[in-house]
């Protein structure tokens, strides 16, 4: 009996000995089995009684010795463990992040109109053109049939470059269209978002630059049918389901026929009022038909093809979307305003 209790011993004091502990899992095991409330060591000294008296101390000894053994182990292996355990958070830590928070920043609201814009001209298949601000007198006007002399160059007050009359930042994107005409053969169909720049007097509803975005679609057999249906599904993505529009004759150079859209608004407080002068109706963009001669000066042939244009002012667009009353609040880049625009992408 003490020889078997003894032998029993010195097996579990090889297993104490060679037991790896290289986690949580089995560093729990080793514990229930060696260290816990109902170890295996415990039951040991019980035998002490039934050891010969010569060999009952050193049973005892060899006891302690071996709980104290499991409890060292079972120390050792936790420090180890979690010391692992701090040195993977380490490694997670992101040392370039500041340790103050970031303050985040918003789209410019023009960008956030615009980018709208494009979406929806994008859903019916128009693809983005751009070009360039310092235009040629051509481009800008002559070959968009408002030849010099041409009334209709007063309607648009133009910064000419120093160097040269025949340089100009452009006053419309209708730029764009002549630019694309000469380049490229029908069809076309882009949308041409950019700035414009205007010689005019800095007020809350007018300023020397702004942003405009121009539509041209031209191919054979496009209809003035073409261009309202293609405007109503722009009115309504962009201003919801219900709005109304309604074309009004008007007079551009580059467009025969030629309208400006309105949307019906509503007449619902003061405000609605005062911006749609007591109608109802604000005004959106300018259309039309372009006219044979700009097929003609960029050598598409207007007899086999046709084409609608529009083109439309972003920050009106902006405007009144968001209700902002002042178009400098938009170059100000006040971050008081720009914030406001946080939640809107
Ligand atoms: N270019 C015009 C403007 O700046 C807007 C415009 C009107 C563009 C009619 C067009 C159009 O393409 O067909 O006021």
């Amino acid at each position: 009996m003490s020889v078997n209790a003894f032998d029993k011993a010195k097996e579990l004091m090889e297993e104490i000995k060679n037991f790896k502990i290289n986690n949580e899992q089995e560093k729990e095991i080793f514990r229930k089995r060696f260290v816990g409330a109902k170890n295996i060591i415990k039951p040991l000294f019980g035998e002490i009684r039934n050891i010969a008296n010569e060999d009952k101390k050193a049973f005892g000894q060899y006891l302690n010795e071996m709980k104290q053994t499991a409890e060292k182990i079972f120390a050792e292996a936790s420090v180890k463990l979690e010391m692992i355990a701090d040195s993977n958070t380490t490694q997670n830590i992101d040392l370039t992040r500041s340790a103050e928070p970031i303050k985040l920043g918003t789209r410019h609201p023009i960008s956030i109109v615009n980018n709208k814009i494009i979406d929806i001209f994008t859903k019916l298949g128009f693809t983005v053109a751009e070009d360039r601000e310092i235009e040629d007198d051509w481009h800008n006007f002559t070959a968009m049939n408002t030849p010099e002399d041409h009334p209709a160059r007063d309607m648009q007050d133009t910064f000419y470059l120093k160097d040269s009359v025949e340089r100009l930042l452009r006053t419309h994107t209708s730029s764009v269209q002549s630019r694309l005409m000469t380049s490229t053969k029908p069809p076309i169909r882009i949308i041409a978002p950019g700035r414009v720049y205007r010689n005019e007097t800095i007020s809350a509803r007018s300023h020397a630059q702004f942003h405009q975005v121009e539509g041209l679609y031209i191919d054979e057999g496009v209809s003035f049918a073409d261009l309202k249906q293609t405007l109503l599904y722009f009115a309504q993505e962009m201003y919801g389901k219900n709005t109304k529009i309604r074309l009004r004759p008007s007079y551009f150079p580059f467009t025969e026929p030629s309208a400006e859209m309105d949307v019906y608004w509503g007449l619902n407080d003061e405000v609605d009022y005062r911006i749609t002068k007591g109608t109802g109706w604000l005004e959106i963009l300018g259309c039309g038909m372009v006219d044979p001669n700009v097929l003609d000066n960029c050598d598409i042939d207007p007899v086999k093809y046709t084409g609608f244009a529009f083109g439309m002012g972003i920050e009106r667009q902006a405007m009144l979307l968001h209700r902002i009353d002042d178009i400098r609040a938009f170059f100000e880049n006040d971050v008081r305003f720009l914030e406001q625009f946080k939640s809107v992408f």
